[in-house]
């Protein structure tokens, strides 16, 4: 398994171009990723035996405080390794998503099931293109966003609208919801 690992990481270093900010963080995620499988194939026989540590079990949850978010920003947190996208939509934006024919879309979901009632304005995606895996665009105010205002996939194309829901391009489905709930009114528990 770790040659099968090693030789995805030459594959993706000879096909990554580490210059472009994004590609760099497809490679530290195929390397995580690969390091991961790595260091799992040669410690599992000496932990087999074990039980899950508590501290280990609390790392599969993250608190993350949404109240310094302002309304059209974005930031990412990570959890358990992926990137994780959490959006202070604004009002036009909601309206947007919301408004939006399902027969329109590529994977149909309404916006209603993609955040939580009552907190419309939170959208909360796994920030990993369902295409190939790249992390999309559209974070940074800087970024471009595509042309349905949620995210861009410099790879091939594929545009997300600002509920996270594939509009376009090679990516098959839409930007994927983490576990997630609110334990407070601007403060979530995701895992
Ligand atoms: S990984 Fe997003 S378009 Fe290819």
């Amino acid at each position: 398994m770790a040659d099968t690992a090693s030789a995805t990481v030459r594959s993706a270093i000879t096909t990554v171009g580490v210059d472009d900010p994004t590609k760099r963080d497809l490679l530290k995620l195929v390397t995580g990723s690969a390091v991961v499988i790595g260091v799992g194939a040669i410690a599992w026989p000496f932990i087999d035996s074990m039980s899950p540590a508590k501290d280990v079990l609390a790392l599969s949850s993250i608190e993350v405080d949404l109240a310094p978010i302002q309304e059209g920003q974005a930031i990412t947190a990570v959890w358990r390794g992926k990137p994780i996208f959490l959006r202070n939509r604004s009002a036009q934006e909601i309206k947007e998503a919301e408004g939006t024919p399902l027969n329109q879309l590529i994977d149909p979901q309404s916006d209603a099931d993609r955040v939580k009632p009552g907190k419309e304005k939170w959208l909360v995606v796994i920030g990993i293109c369902t295409h190939l895996g790249c992390v999309p665009l559209g974070n940074k105010t800087s970024d471009p966003r595509g042309d349905f205002g949620g995210w861009f996939c410099p790879c091939h194309g594929s545009q997300y609208d600002t509920s996270g829901r594939v509009r376009h391009g090679p990516a098959p489905s839409n930007l994927g919801l983490p576990p997630y709930a609110f334990i407070g009114d601007t403060k979530i528990k995701i895992g």
